[in-house]
């Protein structure tokens, strides 16, 4: 029998992205990052959702192009049903059921949240997958959080962010900084030439594995105005030094709790996904840790640690194999958690 192609089709925020699988390997994962928003600080959700329509269909044919199969050979649609802003996910929601009834192919419903994790799975020479259970520092722009993960389907939040995300720090603290959006990436960049020593910013004395990083973001931006008022270019002559104090500020954090819930837990199988493990003082740090506690790390491809449509397949692979199949009068679901039952059929 020939292996399963699938199409994994990823649209919840700002990314238009599509990817084919065949039995967990990807062929080819094409993204659409939408610049329009750079301008704007943030992104826009009525102009993403409008960028998701123009962009939809080019970056599938793309995908399908590059994967070098035909339209034909694909034998499911898998699609972010969500979290994520509804108009964006409307657009990659009604294009996955539209594809899936015209090729007649079974429609695959993915949790986005689920995908960060389990891109973990994709298959890789040089990546061996983590063994359940483990633990998941799941940290993104939207979502920060550790997450237990007992097998593929079964996850279980066991801390969480209570304001802000650590991505949507990273992109708040660079708008203090005058930074373009998404800042995360341009405060690890300028933070390799700095001294994160430098400065010091508060840090949240939370319970349990909870975090908070609104009081973080306000730290910064009292220290900054206090700072501009005597010297106004105290910004742009401090930056490298401001950006590698946050960018420790940040990851301290993040650890803290992580290493926490692994004594507390007793595993040391831990894994990290999401935008913000792409930041390279978080998998120094997670690195460190592992030759200091003996912890067995897991990192994600670089490719595979922002959204896109790879992850999306590949838990569209995993549901094929088990035949958990979406009925295609399914919507599309912006707050869908975690661990909430799949609407299937
Ligand atoms: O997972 P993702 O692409 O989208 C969401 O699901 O939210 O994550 C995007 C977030 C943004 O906040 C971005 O600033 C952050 O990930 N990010 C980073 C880095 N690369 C992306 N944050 C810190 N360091 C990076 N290298
Ligand atoms: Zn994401």
């Amino acid at each position: 029998m020939s292996e399963t192609i699938i199409l994994g089709i990823e649209s919840s925020c700002d990314d238009t992205s599509a990817a084919i699988i065949k039995g967990n390997q990807i062929l080819s994962n094409i993204a659409d990052s939408q610049e329009i928003h750079n301008e704007y600080g943030g992104v826009v959700p009525e102009l993403a959702s409008r960028a998701h329509q123009q962009n939809i269909i080019p970056v599938v044919q793309k995908s399908i192009m590059e994967a070098n199969i035909q339209q034909k050979d694909i034998s499911a649609i898998g699609f972010t049903r969500g979290p994520g802003l509804l108009g964006s996910l409307l657009v990659g929601v009604s294009f996955a059921k539209s594809l899936a009834m015209s090729l007649n192919v079974p429609l695959i419903e993915v949790n986005h949240l689920q995908a960060h994790i389990l891109a973990h799975f994709i298959k890789d020479a040089n990546i061996v997958p983590p063994q359940f259970p483990f633990l998941c520092l799941t940290v993104s722009g939207g979502h920060t959080m550790i997450v237990l993960v007992k097998d593929y389907f079964d996850m279980e939040i066991i801390g969480k962010s209570i304001d802000d995300a650590a991505g949507e720090a990273f992109d708040k603290i660079g708008k203090i900084f005058d930074l373009d959006y998404p800042a995360g990436p341009i405060i690890d960049q300028l933070a390799q030439k700095g001294d994160e020593n430098a400065f010091t910013f508060g840090k949240p004395k939370l319970q349990e594995y909870n975090y908070s990083f609104s009081g973080v973001k306000t730290s910064v931006l009292y220290f900054v105005q206090k700072q501009v008022k005597a010297n106004e270019n105290f910004v742009q002559e401090n930056l490298h030094d401001l950006c590698a104090s946050v960018q420790k500020t940040i990851v301290d954090i993040l650890m803290n709790k992580l290493k926490k819930a692994a004594k507390d837990l007793k595993i040391n199988r831990i894994a990290i996904a999401g935008g913000v493990s792409a930041n390279s003082k978080l998998r120094s740090t997670l690195e460190e840790y592992s030759a200091k506690l003996g912890w067995e790390i897991f990192i994600p491809k670089f490719e595979y640690t922002t959204d896109n449509a790879a992850m999306i397949a590949m838990v569209a692979q995993l549901k094929y194999e088990r035949k958990i199949f979406t009925d295609l009068s399914v919507t599309a679901s912006s707050r869908y958690e975690i661990n909430e039952d799949d609407l299937t059929m």
